[in-house]
C-alpha cells in the first residue's frame, strides 16, 4: 500500500456514531453537573497549586473530577509539542478537545495550561457548552512569578538558554472576562479556593 492511502480518511468519509449514552445520563449517575474550570496564567503563577487544592477540595465533596496539568499532559499526549506559538495553538486545541471528551463523560475538569493566547481560549469555550467553560485568570504579576521561579526557567529565559519563554520573549494575552480572577500573593491558597 502506498503511503497516500494508509493517510486518515477525508472528514467527508466519516460518519458520527451516536451513543446510547449521552452526557446528560453519565452525569446524572455521578450526580453532577460536568464542567471545566480553565486555569490560566504566567510560568509560576500558582495554577497547579491551585488546580490541585481545587480538585482535592470537591474530591472531599464527592465530586468526580480530572486534573489536566500543561507539564504532566506535555510529557505524553503533547510531548511532540514545543513553544513556538503554533505549537502553543495545537497544545491548548488538543486539551480542549481532551477536556470536551471528559465533560461529555460527565466529569468537572481542571486544566492548568499557561494558554498565553485569547483567541485559543474563546475557542476551547466555544468547544463546550454555554456555562460549562470557567476561566479562572490567576493574575500574578511577572515580578512576583519571576521572584519565585521555582523551576528555575525564568533565571534561564533572562541568560538566554531558554527561547519564546512566555513574559519575557513570548506574549502573555490577559484574559478580557473571566468568571473568576486571582490574585496570589499575600493570599492563602485556602483564600483563593474559596473565591473560585
Ligand atoms: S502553553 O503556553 O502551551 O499553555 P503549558 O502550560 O503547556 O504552556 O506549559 C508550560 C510549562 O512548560 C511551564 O510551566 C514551564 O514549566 C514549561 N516551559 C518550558 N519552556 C517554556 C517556555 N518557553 N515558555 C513557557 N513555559 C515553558
Amino acid at each position: 500500500m502506498k503511503a497516500d492511502q494508509t493517510a486518515l480518511p477525508l472528514e467527508s468519509n466519516l460518519t458520527w456514531q451516536n451513543s446510547i449514552l449521552n452526557k446528560s445520563k453519565r452525569s446524572q449517575l455521578k450526580a453532577q453537573k460536568p464542567y471545566i474550570i480553565w486555569f490560566t496564567g504566567l510560568s509560576g503563577s500558582g495554577k497547579s497549586t491551585l488546580a490541585n487544592a481545587l480538585e482535592a477540595e470537591l474530591y472531599k465533596l464527592s465530586h468526580h473530577t480530572y486534573l489536566l496539568d500543561g507539564d504532566n499532559v506535555r510529557h505524553g499526549l503533547n510531548s511532540d509539542l514545543g513553544f513556538s506559538s503554533q505549537d502553543r495553538e495545537e497544545n491548548i486545541r488538543r486539551i480542549g478537545e481532551v477536556a470536551k471528551l471528559m465533560v461529555d463523560a460527565g466529569l468537572i475538569v481542571i486544566t492548568a495550561f499557561i494558554s498565553p493566547f485569547q483567541k485559543d481560549r474563546e475557542i476551547v469555550r466555544k468547544m463546550v457548552s454555554p456555562n460549562e467553560f470557567i476561566e479562572v485568570f490567576v493574575n500574578t504579576p511577572l515580578e512576583i512569578c519571576e521572584q519565585r521561579d521555582v523551576k528555575g526557567l525564568y533565571k534561564k529565559a533572562r541568560n538566554g538558554e531558554i527561547k519564546n519563554f512566555t513574559g519575557i520573549d513570548s506574549p502573555y494575552e490577559t484574559p478580557n472576562s473571566p468568571e473568576v480572577e486571582i490574585n496570589t500573593s499575600g493570599q492563602s491558597i485556602e483564600h483563593c479556593i474559596k473565591q473560585i
